[in-house]
């Protein structure tokens, strides 16, 4: 089933990007083009979240990361913080079942503390009743910041040192990864970011190493299903060469 949606895609599910990230970039031009308050570009790019969940779990991507709330998007206006995060929860509400249904695991990357109660509750909620899937694992990265999670790694690793755990010779870059939020997850072999700004924003900064990005001005309530189909078929297009030249 998973292969026949990717095929008809045309698509060559043996050559998928394991795991796809994303930075949703472009919610409020999006409603200020419309004369809209910023909060009805974020509901529309909401939309936009679930068409893609689909369409990953129905071509066969294991992994979906999406950059839905920055350490620095805390700075915003409190009342688009508070309509950010009710969203949220209304997200969690009705996709809840859905995720049950279709063997999707929820997977949240990021400071969750910080999040209000509620709504770390709800991601508890869903994160339990789903971790047994093993189809497409959405991870959402909210309160999310990659230099600090670097820095949370570094200080784990640090303290093990201090405690006369390991030697600083211990640490390697596998280890290392095994103490960032994503541990045990593959690096993104596919990065995209919407609203045609060429940064990354501090997303994923250690997991980006090798990533293929892929920018376009579309604006994230305006991105499909149909661009993102379009962007794997240009994905596999490309040669990925590690650094390597093209024969080895
Ligand atoms: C960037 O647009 C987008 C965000 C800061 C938040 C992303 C949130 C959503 C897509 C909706 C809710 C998410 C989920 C998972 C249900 P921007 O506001 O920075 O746009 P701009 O650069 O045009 O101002």
């Amino acid at each position: 089933m998973k292969s026949d949606a990717a095929e008809n895609a045309g698509l060559d599910p043996s050559r998928l990007p394991v795991h796809a990230a994303v930075i949703m970039d472009g919610n409020g031009r999006w409603a200020q083009k419309r004369m809209l308050n910023r909060i009805k570009g974020h509901e529309r790019g909401a939309d936009t979240v679930r068409a893609v969940v689909r369409a990953s779990r129905e071509i066969g991507i294991a992994y979906l990361t999406l950059y839905a709330f920055s350490t620095e998007n805390w700075q915003r206006p409190k009342s688009e913080v508070k309509a950010l995060m009710t969203l949220l929860k209304r997200f969690l509400a009705s996709e809840r079942e859905e995720m049950i249904q279709n063997n999707i695991r929820l997977q949240v990357l990021g400071q969750t503390h910080r999040l209000p109660e509620d709504v770390v509750q709800g991601l508890a909620e869903v994160t339990e009743q789903t971790r047994n899937n093993d189809g497409l694992c959405l991870c959402l990265a909210l309160s999310y910041g990659g230099r600090t999670e670097i820095v949370h790694a570094a200080q784990n690793l640090a303290r093990q040192v201090r405690d006369g755990r390991m030697d600083p010779e211990d640490i390697t870059e596998a280890l290392f990864s095994q103490n960032l939020y994503t541990a045990g997850i593959p690096d993104p072999e596919l990065l995209i970011r919407t609203s045609g700004e060429y940064r990354i924003s501090n997303f994923l900064l250690w997991q980006i190493a090798y990533s293929e990005i892929f920018v376009t001005p579309t604006l994230w309530p305006d991105f499909t299903r149909e661009e993102f189909i379009g962007i794997l078929r240009d994905f596999q297009k490309r040669e990925r060469r590690f650094g390597q030249v093209s024969e080895q």
